[in-house]
């Protein structure tokens, strides 16, 4: 004898309604529990208009910081420590105009520690973001961002200095605070240091000597 046809739908609303319980029970065990939900870090892409003057970020020693998603303050807490740290989701950490590192959600690079690395190509109109990724970008000199930058010893989150560990780059301080300081993008800084201006000289003849040795 066939299930009569009202008593089959009841059991179907009822065994959906036992399931939805379940469900929600299960989803929620946080709140269950009474402990603080887990927050999230939603995933984002960074842009070019992200990329501003760099002397308009947050200077830390030699380099400088910002953070997309409003967490200044826990970068500058990681990028001052003394002992290192992890940077948070957000960061993004520059030397010279033209190449950066941006903190990605968890999850988006277990290789590069999150991190995505920038070549970029930086004019007064702003910045183009020429080649992003994890292990795709390479410096002015042409070594590889991760490569070099993974050899930073563990608890520094794979930034560099002078002293982490990594292979040296050919920028003196002195070099390093001229290319900041002429950033197309920030309002121009009138009586460049003499010794500074010796380095933007020195640095514009190696690359005229690297250009003209890779297209003889
Ligand atoms: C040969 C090794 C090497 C390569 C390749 C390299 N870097 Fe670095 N990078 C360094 C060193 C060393 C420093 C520290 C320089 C200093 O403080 O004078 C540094 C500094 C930096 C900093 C400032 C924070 C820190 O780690 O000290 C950023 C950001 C950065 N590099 C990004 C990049 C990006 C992006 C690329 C690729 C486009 C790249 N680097 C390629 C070695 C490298």
């Amino acid at each position: 004898m066939p299930v009569p046809v009202r008593y089959s739908l009841a059991a179907a609303i009822l065994g959906s309604l036992i399931l939805a319980a379940c469900g929600q029970k299960a989803a929620a065990p946080a709140e269950v529990a009474g402990e603080a939900p887990v927050v999230e870090t939603a995933a984002f892409e960074p842009q070019a208009d992200d990329f501003k003057c760099i002397r308009d970020m947050h200077p830390v020693r030699g380099f400088f910081v910002d953070n997309l998603l409003g967490e200044l303050e826990a970068t500058i807490a990681v990028a001052e420590s003394e002992t290192g740290g992890v940077y948070p989701p957000g960061s993004v950490v520059q030397l010279v105009p033209g190449e950066a590192m941006v903190k990605r959600e968890p999850g988006f690079s277990a290789e590069t520690k999150d991190w995505e690395f920038f070549e970029l190509d930086v004019s007064p109109a702003g910045a183009v973001i020429t080649v992003r990724g994890t292990h795709e970008a390479v410096n002015q000199f042409g070594g590889n961002c991760l490569e070099c930058h993974a050899k930073a010893e563990a608890q520094w989150d794979l930034i560099c200095e002078q002293t982490h560990g990594c292979d040296p780059i050919p920028l003196t301080a002195v070099m390093t605070k001229a290319i900041q300081n002429t950033d197309p993008r920030c309002p121009p800084v009138d009586d460049l240091p003499p010794e500074q201006i010796e380095a933007l000289e020195i640095l514009k003849a190696f690359r005229e000597a690297a250009a003209a040795n890779a297209n003889p």
